[in-house]
């Protein structure tokens, strides 16, 4: 159940991939570099497309700013038919039937509309939203995917002020193409 807001059983999962040196983005959006091609760390495992479907099918709904909304309108839509709830103050034009848009507190989001109908949600960026969630205590899973490239610019993971809050490690993965995922539980 997620541990902090509310009791339905669901569980929100934060995940992003942030560069080492704490990007998620470059200065221009540009995510490139989350799909360059660097050594093969042999002891990493890989995953199959099997099992990579399967963990997806598992995603009840994504949740994402509309930044990345659009960002990910322009790159190739990579939520396939999963409920998306693209979470924006602004009249955006509709353009899949998996996609709802939702303004507001983002506490009674989650606990009136979220919350009730789905239990694996997956909070997908970007950096503001994913702030915003931390801040409000609605974050029960981070998983924190690093790439091996330093980008010396672009936009911050975490930018803005969150309070000190210690989490639990449960997983570490390193996978063959040298990317690493760290699973963290909220301890609240
Ligand atoms: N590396 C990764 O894993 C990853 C993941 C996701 C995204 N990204 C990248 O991150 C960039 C977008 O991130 P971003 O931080 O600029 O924007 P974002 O978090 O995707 O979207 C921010 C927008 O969400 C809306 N919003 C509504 N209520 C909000 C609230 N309470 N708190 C925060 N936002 C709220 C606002 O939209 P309105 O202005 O419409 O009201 C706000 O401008 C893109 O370049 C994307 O490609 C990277």
């Amino acid at each position: 159940m997620s541990s902090k807001g509310n009791a339905t059983g669901s569980r929100v999962t934060l995940h992003v991939v942030s560069s080492l040196d704490g990007f998620i983005a470059r200065k221009d959006n540009s995510v490139s570099w989350l799909h360059a091609n660097g050594s093969i760390y042999e002891a990493g495992v890989s995953i199959s497309e099997e099992e990579a479907a399967i963990f997806v099918k598992a995603i009840d709904c994504y949740v994402l700013g509309s930044r990345t909304y659009e960002h990910a309108l322009e790159l190739g839509w990579p939520y396939g038919d999963t409920p998306t709830v693209v979470v924006t103050g602004r009249k955006l034009p509709s353009t899949r039937k998996s996609v709802e848009f939702c303004s507001g507190d983002l506490k009674t989001l989650l606990d009136e509309k979220l919350a009730p109908r789905y239990r694996n949600i997956w909070l997908v960026g970007g950096a503001m939203l994913c702030q915003r969630f931390l801040e409000l205590g609605l974050v029960d899973e981070i998983r924190l995917t690093i790439a091996p490239v330093l980008l010396g610019d672009g936009l911050r993971l975490f930018g803005g002020s969150l309070t000190e809050e210690r989490w639990n490690l449960k997983n570490v993965v390193a996978y063959k193409n040298g990317f690493v995922e760290l699973s963290y539980s909220a301890t609240g």
